[in-house]
């Protein structure tokens, strides 16, 4: 089975998604699969072989050629995070193209990266998130109607982007203007959404063995004002699995996590983030090509659950093969 592991993407998470990316190939069993590593990079699309030389990918069947050999892949493993690996642009490419592939189909990726879509699509169901405003790039900035809306501290985020690029906590509204500039440095629609103060917890939902899997719930004590980038990857948090929260939280969030993955219609990877005010969990946002190097929160939510990684990544090949 010849597994083109796809990495890298056109955002400023594309070094996070290479370490991913990385980390999947050493953890493929080689006797059961051809891995191959892609770059998917805004200047070229690369196969790297094991000798760090590069072969362009054809895009018209997503085919390599090298001096030695023609590749087709069975399989696609996406380990891109952000665009165009998270919003259903390379999912909908492998679609089109018939190739099988390991996250979720293409309006899932797109709905779900756009973060105000999901919250609004999941309301229905009774599921909650923070009080939010919404601005598109070139909209007047009304600050006194964004404080009344959500009030402070509130968060600046861009709407459609990953590992708090373009996050910014903001106290004052002295200090808007200059979080919704650098939210939109990001994306071009910004979500301002209230404060929550409570427990963070990350839940990750998984298609394992044919049923729907929640993992054992992360939670996540930032050293740092909030969960920033530092605090994501630079050792400035503790991340606490299973979360201490009450077994009564951890049924209702992992509920819920199971409600919203299957209302969906997800398949593949999610890992949703919450915070708890009181015993009710709000949602943030999903994540469908989550973080998998050795350090990120799903594979050890994996390894808790009995799951190694090389299971984890195995099982995701034969799923998006069934
Ligand atoms: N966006 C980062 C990679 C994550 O969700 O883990
Ligand atoms: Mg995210």
């Amino acid at each position: 089975i010849n597994v083109a592991i796809i990495m890298g993407g056109y955002s400023s998470e594309y070094k996070i998604s290479l370490i991913s990316g990385q980390v999947v190939y050493d953890h493929l069993n080689k006797e059961k699969f051809n891995a191959f590593k892609i770059h998917i990079l805004k200047e070229k699309w690369v196969y790297v072989d094991e000798n760090d030389r590069e072969h362009p990918v054809n895009k018209d069947d997503f085919s390599v050629d090298t001096p030695t050999e023609s590749i087709k892949f069975d399989c696609v493993f996406n380990a891109i995070h952000g665009s165009p690996g998270e919003d259903g642009l390379m999912q909908a490419y492998f679609e089109l193209l018939g190739i099988k592939q390991t996250s979720c189909d293409y309006y899932q990726a797109s709905l779900t990266f756009n973060k105000r879509d999901l919250l609004s699509v999941l309301k229905p169901y009774g599921i909650k998130s923070a009080a939010s405003y919404y601005l598109n790039l070139g909209d007047e900035i009304r600050e006194d109607e964004i404080i009344a809306a959500v009030g402070l501290p509130c968060f600046v985020k861009a709407n459609k982007a990953g590992s708090s690029f373009g996050i910014s906590k903001v106290y004052e509204k002295e200090a808007l203007a200059k979080a919704i500039e650098k939210a939109f440095a990001e994306d071009n629609e910004i979500i301002i959404e209230a404060f929550l103060n409570g427990t963070e917890v990350s839940v990750g939902v998984i298609k394992y063995q044919g049923q729907t899997k929640v993992l054992p719930i992360t939670e996540i004590v930032s050293e740092n004002d909030f969960f920033d980038y530092a605090a994501k990857y630079e050792g400035k948090s503790q991340e606490i699995t299973p979360a201490r929260i009450s077994d009564q939280q951890a049924l209702r969030v992992t509920n819920i996590a199971k409600l919203a993955y299957e209302r969906l219609k997800m398949r593949g990877f999610s890992r949703s983030e919450f915070i708890f005010v009181e015993d009710e969990p709000y949602m943030l946002e999903m994540n469908t090509t989550p973080g998998l190097t050795t350090e990120s929160i799903l594979p050890q939510q994996a390894q808790a659950a009995g799951i190694s990684m090389s299971e984890l990544f195995e099982s995701a090949i034969w799923e998006a093969l069934e």
